[in-house]
């Protein structure tokens, strides 16, 4: 087993590959992991009877989808929504109490990720407070392996899309036209070499695959992001210092935050499965064998990273694979930075000092879960004398 977050590094006891008692291959070590991320024909992503767009297709559909997708995710389009994401991060931080216990996961993050989600696709005000109760829901019931309460989730979750998909078919607020990224995915068309065009328009459960895996994706990945950063920030005063320096400077402030969630990365893993036999780090993976890739791990490999603790921006950006490799890279990584450093410039240009809360304990979240269930800090108004 290897060492996990805050446990110091054995380079000479690192496995980068186990296989778990469930018979699942765990890829640990950063080279094995990049490597069966970048190879899809042996390492397929088509591990659910679900439709998953685009994360759950390989080869060229997965390409004609990917395309799509990227038109809404490039920075082009994204970095429009930045002084809307630093609005909201500055609003929720200005109304949150001063030296008193906080917690940031539930009080920031989760809020800032819903009402960002909401501006950038346009959807209702009104849905905040379901989108809340939705991610508290889910993150109990993956926490507890509920498959029936999971189940229940997304079924709402998905009548909560298509109310909304049926929303932006009919006229827009105010007798204006629709402009965001929702009635977007109603008019755009995928590549498609069985249609006369050439393309077609997209079915509504392809749109709701979609959004389901944007919005899942990024609500709770932000929130738990937010969580870690903070927990770093509060709990150790030279990295606080370091990125209170690089708020002048956003590209070092960006190479900060992915340092931080390289450090104790809250998206632990993604699944494949095996097309045929292979082998990897010396061992033999038969075929149709379920793979897990383990970034958080792969993250803190001791041969690449080895004082994984040690930040390290600079050093660690070639190698930083938060955000994954190969074709199924994550497309979001623009947006969730610009939501990231909205969260990170709003809590450190707020107050002049954060730390831990004493009471209550801080508590990390189980598996399958990474980050913390619950992060609790201190906005200070002053700097420690
Ligand atoms: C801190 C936040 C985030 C982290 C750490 C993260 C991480 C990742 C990782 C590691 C993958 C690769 C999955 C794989 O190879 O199987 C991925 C894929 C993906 N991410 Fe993110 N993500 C974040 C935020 C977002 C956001 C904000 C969005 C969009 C709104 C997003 C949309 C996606 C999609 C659609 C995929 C699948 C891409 C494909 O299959 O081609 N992510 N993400």
């Amino acid at each position: 087993m290897n060492a996990g977050k805050n446990t110091p590094p054995n380079p000479s006891t690192f496995s980068p590959l186990t296989r778990d008692p469930g018979d699942v291959w765990v890829v640990h070590g950063h080279a094995e992991v990049i490597a069966c991320a970048s190879d899809p024909e042996r390492f397929s992503s088509r591990v659910s009877r679900h439709l998953q767009i685009p994360n759950g297709l390989d080869g060229d559909e997965h390409r004609r989808f990917r395309n799509l997708i990227e038109q809404f995710l490039n920075p082009q389009r994204v970095n429009g929504y930045q002084p809307l994401f630093e609005y909201v991060a500055e609003t929720l931080v200005s109304g949150l109490p001063r030296s008193s216990p906080i917690e940031i996961i539930s009080r920031l993050g989760s809020r800032l990720a819903v009402r960002a989600q909401c501006g950038w696709l346009g959807w209702a005000p009104e849905l905040e407070q379901p989108l809340l109760d939705w991610m508290k829901d889910h993150r109990e019931a993956a926490r507890t392996n509920d498959l029936k309460r999971l189940a229940l989730g997304a079924a709402r979750f998905d009548a909560m899309v298509q109310d909304e998909i049926e929303r932006h078919r009919g006229p827009a607020p105010q007798g204006g036209t629709w402009t965001d990224a929702m009635s977007d995915l109603l008019a755009v068309r995928v590549e498609d070499p069985d249609s006369a065009e050439g393309r077609r328009l997209l079915t509504d459960k392809e749109r709701i695959s979609i959004l389901r895996n944007w919005v899942a994706g990024d609500l709770g990945s932000i929130a738990d992001s937010v969580g870690v950063i903070a927990h770093q920030i509060a709990s150790r005063p030279e990295i606080q210092c370091e990125m209170r320096n690089r708020l002048s400077d956003r590209h070092a402030l960006i190479r900060g935050i992915d340092e931080l969630l390289r450090i104790d990365d809250p998206f632990l893993t993604n699944r494949r499965i095996t097309t045929c036999p292979v082998k990897l780090s010396g061992q033999q993976i038969p075929a149709k064998a379920k793979v897990i890739l383990h970034w958080a791990d792969a993250g803190r490999d001791p041969r690449v990273f080895p004082n994984p603790d040690s930040f390290e921006p600079e050093r660690s950006a070639p190698k930083n694979i938060v955000y994954g490799a190969g074709p199924h890279i994550c497309p979001g990584r623009t947006l969730a930075t610009i939501q990231l450093a909205a969260a990170v410039r709003a809590l450190l240009s707020g107050c002049p000092w954060i730390r831990l809360a004493d009471t209550p304990n801080s508590r990390r979240a189980q598996l399958p879960t990474g980050g913390f269930e619950e992060a609790w800090i201190v906005l200070e108004q002053d700097t420690p004398s």
